[in-house]
């Protein structure tokens, strides 16, 4: 893969109920790092999707009196609007029920068989349906005579059944060597810790079929298993690419991935079960899995089964999906779980959507539309202030790179919104409104430097928020098909002679 060429996923998504803020929190980040790397000039492919087999889904269409392919048929499709109402720049939407999907699967399955890393044996012990998860009996606890899982918190049921085996125990050493040599494969540090620690406590071999149930993807020559759900679901990120064909012109462009976002649920398929999968196949792993926290509901993790759920389309409807999207961003601290609400979610509009950095724009724009018939033209004299507010911003934006590729998107975002409040603070120091008769180039100079400040934050904040960000830069003549990140090198991005358009309010303050 070139390096300019960048593969994004978001996991694919159980369609047994309707989306929540959870998903929702998942695609949104990584929307943000896919069209962050779109205006860094990246070729990006970004994927996301539907995982439609295994028992929960077939309970849930049995649940509902559906043949389980009709069921997923709707669902899919409430998954696939809802990257519409998120604004994600998706190229792509997979579902494990697809044609291409099959193949892939069936591909990578023959793979391990001929690797020897397959075996036929039986297995016997916990299963949780909701996590369609495996569990050792230590991570088992009873409740009113009730069995759960310590690690998820999900009812497990015990299982005996016939079943194929992954060799998982003898890729222990190799997946540790593998964590050492790829440093960042896991992000943040204290997830790829906890890995470590789960593999180096021992792994025992995986079984990755099924024989008590029919929905799912058949064993190649044996109808009586169907594939365990995870194997399946993994290879969705590389049917996507039309692997097994080699040759296609997505699969080399863009495998191997180069970024899982997933929640913490969900680490262990994607840092332990994945790559010793694509190890054993002789496939290239990910570069990277980065594991975000979860969306809390008071101190509850927000889910479908606790009832606790903040309904996303309710919230895009009240309160817009860019305020939505920033929130959502800014509120859930780097990697770790965040508790959110709506009153929270109208303080963080207020304050540094409409107040911060929707003010700024309006300020300027409504000033120089009143007093200067939309036209700002800059003189080649500079003052220190605009000189220090240059280099303060210079100062906050050498880091953002690193930032949004380490997935540090809260710190990247703070650093973003400093800038805001440093070029309103500026505004209000140098009061432009009083030079309008003694000192027009001076009141040039600073609104023509309030408009560079407002087009970088624009473009900065447009993974975040692209609707509202498109319209200011619209307003300064730059087309959504131009806005890329080449000023982070020193590139000017206004001419000196700037005509504005009109700016309508871009948020409105919630009292
Ligand atoms: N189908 C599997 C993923 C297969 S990927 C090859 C799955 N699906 S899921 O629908 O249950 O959840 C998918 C993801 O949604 C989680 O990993 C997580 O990223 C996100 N979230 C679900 N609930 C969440 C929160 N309350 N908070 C944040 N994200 C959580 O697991």
């Amino acid at each position: 893969m070139s390096q300019n060429n960048f593969y994004i996923t978001t996991p694919i998504y159980y369609p047994s109920g309707n989306p929540h803020m959870g998903h929702a929190y998942s695609s949104i980040l990584a929307d943000v790092f896919a069209r962050f790397k779109r205006i860094d000039n990246y070729n990006v492919h970004f994927l996301t999707g539907t995982d439609e087999h295994g028992l929960k889904i077939q309970k849930a269409a049995e649940k509902n009196k559906l043949d389980p392919l009709k069921y997923c048929n709707n669902i899919s499709k409430i998954f696939r609007d809802l990257t519409k109402n998120l604004n994600l720049s998706n190229d792509d939407f997979i579902r494990t029920t697809e044609v291409r999907h099959h193949k892939s699967v069936n591909d990578l399955w023959n793979k391990l068989i001929d690797s020897g890393d397959i075996y036929l044996s039986k297995y016997k012990g916990w299963y949780s349906v909701s996590d369609e998860a495996y569990y050792n009996s230590d991570e088992i606890v009873e409740k009113n005579g009730k069995k759960f899982s310590t690690f998820s918190g999900s009812q497990v049921e015990w299982v005996e059944e016939d079943s194929f085996f992954f060799k998982l125990s003898s890729w222990e050493n190799k997946l540790l060597e593998f964590y050492d040599k790829n440093k960042k494969f896991i992000l943040p540090a204290t997830r790829k810790n906890e890995v470590i620690n789960f593999v180096k406590n021992g792994l025992k071999d995986l079984s990755v079929s099924r024989t008590s149930f029919t929905w799912g993807i058949k064993v190649p020559g044996n109808d009586k298993h169907v594939i365990y759900v995870w194997l399946d679901a993994l290879t969705n990120y590389l049917s996507a690419l039309n692997y097994p064909n080699l040759s296609d012109s997505l699969y080399k462009k863009f495998w191997p991935a180069s970024l899982h976002v997933i929640g913490k649920d969900i680490l262990r398929f994607h840092t332990i079960y994945w790559p010793a999968f694509l190890l054993a196949a002789k496939i290239k792993p990910p570069l990277r899995v980065f594991s975000h926290g979860w969306i809390l509901s008071g101190d509850e993790k927000m889910s479908k089964s606790k009832g606790n759920i903040l309904n996303p389309l309710e919230i895009i409807e009240k309160y817009g999906i860019d305020q939505l999207r920033y929130y959502l961003m800014k509120e859930v601290p780097h990697g770790k779980d965040g508790s959110i609400s709506l009153k929270n979610l109208e303080n963080c509009i207020n304050s540094d959507l409409a107040n911060n950095y929707g003010n700024l724009c309006q300020r300027i724009f409504s000033f120089i539309k009143n007093n200067c018939e939309n036209k700002v033209i800059k003189s080649t004299n500079i003052s220190d202030s605009e000189k220090k507010l240059i280099s303060d911003t210079n100062a906050l934006t050498k880091n953002l790179r690193v930032l949004m590729n380490d997935q540090d998107l809260n710190n990247y975002m703070k650093s973003v919104i400093e800038i805001s409040f440093l070029t309103n603070k500026f505004v209000n120091d140098e009061e432009p409104w009083k030079l309008k008769k003694s000192n027009k180039e001076k009141m040039n100079n600073i609104l023509h430097l309030s408009l560079e400040q407002i087009a970088k934050i624009s473009i900065l904040l447009h993974p975040v928020i692209p609707t509202s960000t498109e319209k200011v830069l619209k307003s300064l003549n730059i087309d959504k098909k131009f806005i890329d990140l080449s000023f982070l090198d020193g590139k000017k991005i206004l001419s000196n002679a700037v005509n504005l358009g009109d700016l309508n309010i871009l948020f409105k303050k919630i009292n």
